[in-house]
This record gives structure tokens, C-alpha cells and sequence, in this order.
């Protein structure tokens, strides 16, 4: 019974308060499981309104002092935790591929772009200014940038190392202390993060993280009266929620809700290119993304040959638990999600969309204890059929044919959501008027995933607003302040 995982995971795992995590005790538990062979992992806090009152009480006393902290050394510290995480990337990949069933690739790209946030946010530490408003010469004008005090991060279960870096490290560098709610499923590297960060010298109480449910941690985190801003990332009616729960306090949010994100190939798009983008936008972490391009809009006179090659590509994916460097689809995170996008697949056979491979829930040795899910496309979708309109979350891809770039703008935009989008094509007047056009936060072109730490993300329309990354984040985490005087 005694295998990797008890070496590299402990048995415990709580909320980490005033720079340390709590004690076992007596303290209310549930499992996390791995979800490639649905063993129990470790047990988690449940954590609930006591211990968030503790992390809260323990930021707000930690903001003063961290506010005043001068940018210089903010930004010193968070180069450490970069370097921190860096040196602990094999444990960190590990834990993150055990607990949430992603492959190593994919972990080593959360833990990676993590580290990235603190080095791309140390660099902005001692530049961060006001502007001067001119008032004439009777008047002094000016603004200061201050920060909120404590904000709430309430995180899922998709990429939790890396959510929890992409909401806490620009909060932080605002000069704001931070309290981190994981999702149920995937706690443990949120934790490990919180300590690496207080070990590189990040003072006790700046990150706190409560571990528990959404109902019982989160509810209280975000509508607690100290919090002064909230940052979600996750479901469309949570969002929704926590909006309500924001509205007693009358707090700003950042709200990413995910999407059904257009992804076009054109007639005239080098398809090599486009076919392996349109394969990544779909399959990367098993399509448990918020903007996987989870709608194939191909032009007819390609459609046929681009299909054939993902079906190709698709089965030749080889399932298997994360933890191992041979699998290159992990399994599905939670256990909702995977009866989630079993339902999807069911509801998309029963709309007349049509199977052109995969299509049902993966068995065979290695796989039949976890939750594993045959990478799968639908052809002959309607763009008005729930397999194309609803977030299945999962590596379930809807193709879509369309004839004219007007019809492609039609559809692409014909969504409630408006995450992301993915445009190929050589026309680059085409390329410009399909970004101009398209209802999304993010357009990429000529290449799915193309934006790093450094460019701002976030949602049109239902997928949220507020911007996550780049120095829009940070503007995001500070409230405006003008000060004005008679000379
Ligand atoms: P969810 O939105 O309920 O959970 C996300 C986070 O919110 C978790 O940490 C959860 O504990 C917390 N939460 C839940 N209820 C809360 C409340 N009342 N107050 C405060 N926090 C609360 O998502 P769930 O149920 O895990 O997944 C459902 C669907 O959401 C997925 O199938 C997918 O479509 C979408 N989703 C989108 C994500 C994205 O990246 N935009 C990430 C995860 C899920
Ligand atoms: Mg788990």
C-alpha cells in the first residue's frame, strides 16, 4: 500500500493561516482522490466559517505592513518564489498529475506558467505610478493606486497550481493580502504554493488559503465583511452566486466562467498547422479548459480532410494516468465532470449529431478504476444544438461546416459565451476583420493557445469580465484615489 504517492503527498492536508498549515486534530475531513484509479490520496480540511474568519483576521492584520512593503521588495520576494517553485517543479508536477489526473505535460506547464506569474509581476513591483491631472495654475492634481486590503480567490479544479498563482500574484503585488479557496478536488498544491511562498519570505498572513466546499468555505470567504474584492474562476451559476453573495459587501469581481470558444479553420489556413492547433485547442488537459476551441468551424472545401485527420490523431491518443510519462490524456478531475460529459455524449447522439470517433466513457486495463473519456468528435453539428451552445468541459469536440467568412462570423458569434476564439488563415485582411468582429476576449490566430503571462485574459458576455494576466490584472487589484489641492 505504501507506493510514491505517501512519499511525495502527505496524509494531511489543511488550510494554510498566518503563514502555517492547521494541525489534523480534530478537524473535519473529506478524501481527494486520484482520479486514474480512484484511490484516496489524502484527506483535506473541511475547512468552513471559523477557519475563514482565522485567514481573513490573519490578512487583514498582515495588509498594512505588506502595503507599505516598498515595490522593490515585493518584487524581490516574488523572484524568490519563482525560484522556489522552479527547484520544487518534479514534486509540484507529481502532486498536481496525482491529484487532479492531468498528464506530466500538462503539469509541467501549469507549474511552469506559475513561476512565470511572479517573475512577470516582480518586474512591475517599482513601476507601478499615478498620473497628474492638470487643474491649471490655481490647483494640484494627482492620483494614488491603493489596494483593496483583503482579496478572496476562489479557484477550481482545471489548473489549480496555476489559477491560484494567476489570481494571488497580482493581488499581492497590488499590495493587497490574499485568501485562497481550492477547489474540493484538487487542495494540495494551492497549500504547497501558500508554503513555498512564505519559505522564499513572503510574510505570514499575506497568503492564507482555507481548504473546503464551495458552499460551506467559499460561500463564507466571499461574502465575508473584510474581503474587499473577489476573483472567481468557474461555472456560469457559481458566478452568478457569488455575484449575489458580493452584492451585501458591494465588491468588484473578476468573474472567468469559461466558454464554447470558436475555433475557424479557413480555406485558404496552412492545414497542417491548423489541424494540429484545432487538436491541442480540444485535447489539452483532456479539454478540461476554459478556453479549449471547443467548436470546429471548417470551411466545407477543407471540412472532409481536416476531419479525417483529427479522427486519425484522436485514436491514436494514448489514455492513462497522468502520473505516467507515457499517457498523453489524463483522466477526468472530478467525479461530476466525468457523468457530466458522458451526459453530453448521449445528448449529442440524441440531437443527430454523429460519432466520427471516440464517443463513449475509455475502458481497458489501467483505465476501468478511473474516469477516463475516449477523446471525441461530433460531425453534422447544428450550431444550435447543446453539444455546440453548452460547456461540456471535457475532450468532446463539435465540427461545424460553414461557406462564407460572413456565415463563420454568424456562428462564431451565435453563443451566449465569449472567452476565446481561434482564426487560421493566410488572408491577413481576413485575419484582422475576423478579430475585429468576433465577440471574445481573446482572438488568436494562426495559433490556438497563443498568449502568455503577459497579455490580459478574460470574458465578453457570459464568459465574466474583469481581466486575469499583464498589467491589466494588476490595475484590477487597485481602486483609484484623487487627491486635489489649492496651491
Ligand atoms: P464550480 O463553479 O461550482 O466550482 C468552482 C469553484 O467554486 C470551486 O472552488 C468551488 O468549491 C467553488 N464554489 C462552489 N460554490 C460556491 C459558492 N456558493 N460560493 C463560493 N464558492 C463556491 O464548478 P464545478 O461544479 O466544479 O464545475 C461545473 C462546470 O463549471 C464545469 O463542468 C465547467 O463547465 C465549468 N468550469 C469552468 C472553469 C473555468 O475555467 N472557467 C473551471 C471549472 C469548471
Ligand atoms: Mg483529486
Amino acid at each position: 500500500m505504501l507506493s510514491t504517492k505517501t512519499r511525495i503527498a502527505e496524509s494531511f492536508y489543511g488550510s494554510f493561516i498566518d503563514g502555517h498549515m492547521v494541525d489534523e486534530g480534530t478537524n473535519r475531513t473529506f478524501d481527494s482522490i486520484n482520479p486514474a484509479n480512484g484511490e484516496v490520496i489524502t484527506s483535506i480540511q473541511a475547512g468552513g466559517k471559523s477557519e475563514v474568519d482565522d485567514a481573513v483576521a490573519s490578512a487583514k492584520a498582515a495588509f498594512p505592513a505588506w502595503r507599505d512593503l516598498p515595490g522593490v521588495e515585493k518584487g524581490r520576494i516574488f523572484l524568490k518564489i519563482a525560484e522556489k517553485i522552479k527547484e520544487n517543479t518534479e514534486r509540484l508536477v507529481y502532486l498536481e498529475s496525482l491529484d487532479n489526473g492531468k498528464t506530466r505535460m500538462d503539469a509541467q506547464f501549469d507549474v511552469m506558467t506559475s513561476a512565470r506569474y511572479f517573475e512577470y509581476y516582480a518586474g512591475l513591483a517599482d513601476k507601478l505610478a499615478g498620473e497628474t491631472i492638470p487643474l491649471g495654475d490655481t490647483h494640484i492634481s494627482y492620483t494614488r493606486s491603493e489596494p483593496f486590503g483583503v482579496t478572496a480567490h476562489i479557484v477550481p479544479w482545471n489548473a489549480a497550481f496555476q489559477q491560484a498563482a494567476r489570481g494571488v500574484a497580482p493581488a499581492l503585488l497590488a499590495g493587497n493580502t490574499a485568501v485562497v479557496k481550492p477547489a474540493e478536488d484538487t487542495s494540495i498544491t494551492t497549500i504547497e504554493l501558500a508554503r513555498i511562498a512564505v519559505e522564499a519570505g513572503l510574510p505570514a498572513g499575506v497568503f492564507n488559503v482555507v481548504t473546503g466546499l464551495g458552499r460551506d468555505a467559499g460561500a463564507a470567504l466571499v461574502s465575508h465583511p473584510d474581503v474587499g474584492r473577489v476573483t472567481f474562476t468557474g461555472s456560469v451559476p457559481t458566478g452568478q452566486e457569488i455575484m449575489r453573495a458580493s452584492a451585501e459587501n458591494l465588491n468588484p469581481l473578476t468573474l472567468e466562467l469559461g466558454g464554447k470558444s470558436p475555433n475557424i479553420i479557413f480555406e485558404d489556413a496552412k492545414l497542417e498547422d491548423a489541424i494540429r492547433g484545432a487538436f491541442f485547442a480540444i485535447n489539452i488537459n483532456a479539454g478540461q479548459v476554459c478556453a479549449a476551441g471547443s467548436r470546429l468551424l471548417v470551411h466545407s472545401s477543407v471540412h472532409d480532410q481536416v476531419v479525417d485527420k483529427l479522427v486519425e490523431m484522436n485514436s491514436q491518443i494514448k489514455l492513462g494516468p497522468g502520473t505516467d510519462a507515457a499517457s498523453q490524456m489524463g483522466a477526468i478531475t472530478t467525479a461530476a465532470q466525468f457523468e457530466k460529459i458522458q451526459e453530453y455524449l448521449e445528448i449529442g447522439r440524441n440531437e443527430g449529431a454523429e460519432v466520427a470517433v471516440g464517443g463513449s466513457r475509455a475502458t481497458g486495463e489501467n483505465l476501468d478504476a478511473g474516469r477516463f473519456i475516449q477523446p471525441t468528435i461530433f460531425v453534422n453539428v447544428q450550431n444550435s444544438m447543446r453539444i455546440a451552445q453548452e460547456e461540456i468541459f471535457g475532450p468532446v469536440l463539435s465540427v461545424i461546416r460553414f461557406d462564407t467568412e460572413e456565415e463563420a462570423v454568424q456562428i462564431a458569434n451565435d453563443t451566449r459565451y465569449g472567452l476565446t476564439a481561434g482564426v487560421w488563415t493566410q488572408n491577413l485582411g481576413r485575419a484582422h476583420r475576423m478579430a475585429a468582429r468576433i465577440q471574445a476576449g481573446q482572438v488568436n490566430v494562426n495559433d490556438y493557445f497563443a498568449g502568455g503571462v503577459q497579455a490580459p485574459f478574460g470574458g465578453f458576455k457570459q464568459s465574466g469580465y474583469g481581466r486575469e494576466k499583464g498589467v491589466h490584472a494588476v490595475s484590477e487589484y487597485l481602486q483609484t484615489k484623487t487627491v486635489s489641492m489649492k496651491l
